[in-house]
């Protein structure tokens, strides 16, 4: 069946049924809306075809329900993702009947991934790039603090330090994209010619994802400006810019390098359990836009979240689809040394753990920060505690003084 399944949680108000408003959302998001309609009659009755499907609905217990309608493949768009959108989680949001109402996943039917190509790098991809694909270690990226602020020779340095301490990734924050302060292909060009020498120094390959979120009109040709000037990773505020520039970006055959999507924004909708959007469909259409890194949080960080959800999230990203490769699941916010452990346990080891202020407020500085973060790598891989490890390694025990393991 090519046909679409959307699951919602959904809370009716008082005096309305459960039947009647799952229906509402059915009939408001395919033929329908909130009174009968002339236009539909013996003469047009082949709009039917077109009716969603309300087919099943169950009580939760708490003055909500779970249900499940389908939408027919036909009345999407194959390959415009922002109008699948407008269907599986549109007006329904808004509906007067309902006291909330929050799309938790979507049952995409082989026919849809038939129609997008997914990540070109994907996991394997990004680990060739780094060479980590024998050795399947977690990765470890940084974030540059401040999130703002630093000039781009300023933020070179930072990343040369991060680089040579042992980082595989560098990465912009969500709200640094081309501002006076720090120019995007200034900062690009600075941070690339000292990833350059760290790789001729220590044969180690970062990548660094140059944050151009922008406009839809602007995106693409910034990307392309960028690949050209030397840009290894492209990065973009996916919520903010939208599906549709991480689809245009991967598209794009002259985009030759892997795109890391950021979820900055997502609170607004995955965080009340009640009402919004659950990440899981925003990581399928993320995995189907062509993301090659998503974050889905972490189980110990600043950002809060459930440890049954991240690893579903995550699941939903690597599990095989077939053709459309693997995304790499990206755990930032709140991290530190001590952390690692936790992540890693919880989360497993195909994945990359991110620190800003876990490695730029060592109280060594930015080097041993990023050592100390990959010797907690290593102490979870030789199964040793980190405590234990530190013993050996002073940079992680100077982390673990810091911040603690919890
Ligand atoms: C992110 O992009 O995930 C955050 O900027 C992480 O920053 P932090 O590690 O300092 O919390």
């Amino acid at each position: 069946m090519d046909d679409l399944i959307a699951i919602y949680y959904f809370r009716p108000k008082d005096g309305v049924t459960a039947d009647f408003a799952a229906q509402a959302i059915s009939e408001e998001q395919t033929t329908g809306t909130w009174t009968h309609l002339s236009t539909v009659n013996d003469h047009t009755a082949y709009v039917h075809a077109y009716d969603g499907e309300v087919m099943d609905i169950a009580s939760m217990g708490d003055g909500g329900y779970i249900t499940r309608i389908r939408y027919p493949y036909e009345i999407f768009e194959p390959g415009n993702i922002p109008q699948y959108l407008s269907v599986i989680a549109g007006n329904l949001f808004g509906l007067g009947k309902l006291e909330a109402v929050r799309l938790l996943d979507i049952d995409l039917p082989d026919a849809f991934r038939a129609v997008h190509t997914g990540p070109k790098f994907g996991v394997e991809g990004v680990r060739k790039i780094v060479g980590t694909e024998t050795s399947r270690r977690p990765h470890v990226g940084t974030i540059i603090k401040p999130k703002v602020g630093l000039n781009p020779k300023d933020t070179a340095a930072v990343a040369y330090e991060a680089a040579v301490g042992g980082v595989d990734l560098i990465k912009d924050d969500e709200t640094l994209t081309n501002q006076q302060f720090c120019p995007l292909m200034d900062r690009l060009c600075a941070v690339m010619d000292v990833l350059d020498k760290v790789e001729q120094e220590t044969g180690h390959k970062v990548l660094y994802a140059l944050n151009i979120t922008n406009g839809g009109d602007k995106i693409v040709e910034i990307g392309e400006k960028a690949v050209k000037a030397g840009a290894n990773m492209l990065m973009v505020d996916v919520l903010t810019a939208g599906f549709s520039a991480v689809q245009a970006l991967a598209a794009d055959p002259a985009i030759t390098v892997p795109i890391h999507v950021h979820r900055t924004m997502h609170g607004a909708l995955t965080r009340n359990l009640h009402h919004g959007i659950a990440m899981r469909p925003i990581a399928k259409l993320v995995r189907l836009c062509g993301g090659d890194q998503l974050h889905t949080g972490t189980v110990s960080g600043k950002m809060g979240g459930s440890a049954a959800e991240i690893l579903g999230d995550n699941t939903i990203l690597t599990e095989s689809w077939g053709p459309i490769a693997p995304v790499f699941p990206v755990a930032s916010g709140g991290l530190h040394p001590g952390k690692v452990h936790a992540e890693l346990a919880t989360l497993g080891t195909e994945i990359i753990l991110q620190a800003g202020g876990g490695i730029h407020g060592h109280p060594d500085g930015t080097r041993a920060g990023a050592m100390a973060m990959r010797q907690a790598v290593d102490a979870f891989l030789s199964g040793v505690s980190a405590e234990e490890y530190a013993k050996t390694h002073a940079e992680l025990a100077k982390a673990l003084v810091s911040w603690g393991t919890t």
